[in-house]
C-alpha cells in the first residue's frame, strides 16, 4: 500500500524554467566540424537476466555510454537460461529480416553453422585488424570464430561449465571435502541425504543437459569427451556406459522440483542451504556475488566430480548481422566488447574471465584467478550445452535424448539416442 501511494502522489514541484525561450535561428548553422561519432537507436539482444548476468550487461552498457554518449541503447533481453527461449526468438527475427543490432551468441557452432553459413553475418575481421585484437585474442578462440577465411563476432568473455559450487556451511558441519572423483561425489550425496539436505541442486531441461555433459567430461577425460564431438570416441563403448550409468546414479541425489526451476532459482538452493551443490557454469558465481555471498567464505568451487584439469569451456560473444540498423552503432558497441575496460567492466561481476589475454587481473576476486590460472594450464574442451561442441540440431538431438532418459531412466536407450544423434550429425559412420 504504502508503495502504491508514493507511486500515486503527485510530482514534486519543478523548479521553474531557468532557460530562456531560445530565439528562432535566422539561418541554418552551418556544420563545423564532423559529428563526433555515432548517434540514434542501437538495440542489443541477449538473455542476460538473472543476477550477476543481468548487472555484468548493465556494467558493460555503462562503458558504451560512457564511450558513446548520443546511442540510445535498447536492453532487449529474453529470458532463459543458455538462451533456450531467446535462439528462438532470435531465430524468427532473423528469418523476417528483422535483425536486432547485435545479439548474444556463444563462440562457434552456434554461430557458424546457422548465421554465418546462411550468409546472414557480416565478417567482423576488419575490426580485429583495427583494433590490434589479433594480438590479444588467444589463437585457439580466433579459430573457433573464424569461417572461410573471416572471423564472425567478437567475444566478451570466457565461461567454465565444469564446476561444483557448495555451502562452505553445510560442508563444514557434516565434515565434507568437495568431490574430487565420481565416488567421492556418492559418498558426500550419502552422508547429505542421511542428513536431510538435498545433496545436488538441479534445475530445468538444460540444466540436465549441462550436468551430463560434465559427467560426460570427469567419467571419459578431457581427450575422450573432445573425441565425443569429433567422432573420435565411440558413443557405443563401455567408457560411455559408465558414464551414463554415473549420470544415472547422480540424479538420485537431486531437488524432486527440477523441472520447475531455473538455472538461479536451483543455485539459489544452495543459498537457502535446502541443498548443498550445484553444478553449473560460473555465471553461478556471478549469481551467488549478486545475492551477497563472497568467494571462498560463503561458497566454495572445485572442478566437477573427476574433471580436474580439464576447462569446459565457452565464450558470449556479438555479431554483425547484415542489415543491421545503425550500423555505425552496432560497430561502436562491438569495439567495446572487443576493449580491455569493457572486459574488465563486464567480467568480474558476471563471473567470467576476460577473452582477451591482458585483463587486469587485480580487479578479479579469488574464485575468477583461479579461473584464470586454470584457463591457463589446463586441456580445454568445448561445451555443448552453450554451443562451442556440436551443431545445434546435434545439440537438440541430445538435449531430446536427455529429457526422454529423465523421463525413462533406460541407460541402454539412451546410449543407442546418443549414438543415432552422433551418426545423424554426419560425424559417425
Ligand atoms: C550461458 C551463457 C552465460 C549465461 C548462462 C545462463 O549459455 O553463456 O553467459 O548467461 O547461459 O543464462
Amino acid at each position: 500500500v504504502a508503495m502504491l501511494l508514493i507511486a500515486c502522489a503527485p510530482p514534486a514541484p519543478t523548479a521553474a524554467p531557468t532557460k530562456a525561450p531560445t530565439a528562432p535561428p535566422t539561418k541554418a548553422p552551418t556544420p563545423t566540424k564532423a559529428p563526433a561519432g555515432p548517434s540514434g537507436k542501437l538495440e542489443i539482444f541477449s538473455w542476460w537476466t538473472a543476477g550477476g548476468e543481468a548487472e555484468g550487461l548493465e556494467a558493460l552498457l555503462k562503458v558504451f555510454h560512457e564511450r558513446y554518449p548520443d546511442v540510445e541503447v535498447i536492453n532487449a533481453t529474453v529470458a532463459g537460461g543458455a538462451g533456450v527461449d531467446a535462439r528462438a526468438v532470435l531465430a524468427t527475427r532473423m528469418q523476417g529480416g528483422n535483425p536486432p543490432g547485435s545479439f548474444q551468441v556463444h563462440a562457434g557452432h552456434e554461430l557458424i553453422d546457422t548465421y554465418v553459413v546462411a550468409g546472414q553475418m557480416e565478417p567482423v575481421t576488419f575490426l580485429y585488424k583495427q583494433e590490434g585484437w589479433l594480438d590479444v585474442y588467444p589463437q585457439d578462440l580466433i579459430e573457433i570464430l573464424s569461417y572461410e577465411g573471416d572471423i564472425w563476432s567478437v567475444p566478451v568473455n570466457i565461461h567454465r561449465a565444469n564446476v561444483l559450487w557448495y555451502n562452505k556451511a553445510i560442508f563444514e558441519k557434516n565434515n565434507l571435502q568437495p568431490p574430487a572423483t565420481m565416488e567421492d561425489f556418492f559418498k558426500a550425496a550419502e552422508t547429505l541425504k542421511a542428513a536431510g539436505i538435498t545433496p545436488l541442486a538441479l534445475g530445468e531441461t538444460w540444466t540436465v543437459v549441462h550436468l551430463f555433459e560434465t559427467v560426460l567430461l570427469g567419467s571419459l577425460g578431457p581427450e575422450a569427451y573432445a573425441g565425443l564431438w569429433t567422432g573420435k570416441t565411440d558413443w557405443s563403448g563401455p567408457e560411455v556406459t559408465k558414464a551414463l550409468n554415473n549420470f544415472d546414479r547422480m540424479l538420485n541425489y537431486v531437488n524432486e522440483d527440477y523441472a520447475a526451476l531455473s538455472w538461479d532459482q536451483a543455485t539459489q538452493l544452495v543459498i537457502d542451504g535446502t541443498a548443498a551443490m550445484n553444478i553449473m557454469g560460473d555465471w553461478a558465481e556471478g549469481y551467488f556475488k549478486a545475492q551477497g555471498w563472497t568467494p571462498g567464505v560463503e561458497f566454495g568451487w572445485a572442478p566437477s566430480p573427476g574433471s580436474a584439469g580439464a576447462f569446459d569451456a565457452l565464450s558470449d560473444s556479438f555479431g554483425l548481422p547484415k542489415d543491421a540498423p545503425n550500423r555505425e552503432a552496432v560497430i561502436a558497441w562491438l569495439k567495446v566488447c572487443g576493449s580491455k575496460d569493457g572486459q574488465d567492466a563486464f567480467n568480474p561481476i558476471k563471473g567470467s574471465i576476460p577473452a582477451r589475454t591482458d585483463g587486469d587481473r587485480s580487479l578479479y576476486d579469488d574464485y575468477l584467478k583461479s579461473a584464470m590460472d586454470d584457463f591457463a594450464k589446463d586441456t580445454i574442451v568445448p561445451s555443448l550445452m552453450h554451443g562451442a561442441a556440436a551443431s545445434p540440431s546435434w545439440q537438440q538431438d541430445v538435449i531430446d535424448a536427455v529429457s526422454l532418459f529423465i523421463a525413462k531412466r533406460d541407460v541402454d536407450a539412451f546410449q543407442k539416442a546418443l549414438s543415432s544423434a552422433c551418426v545423424e550429425a554426419g560425424v559417425c559412420k
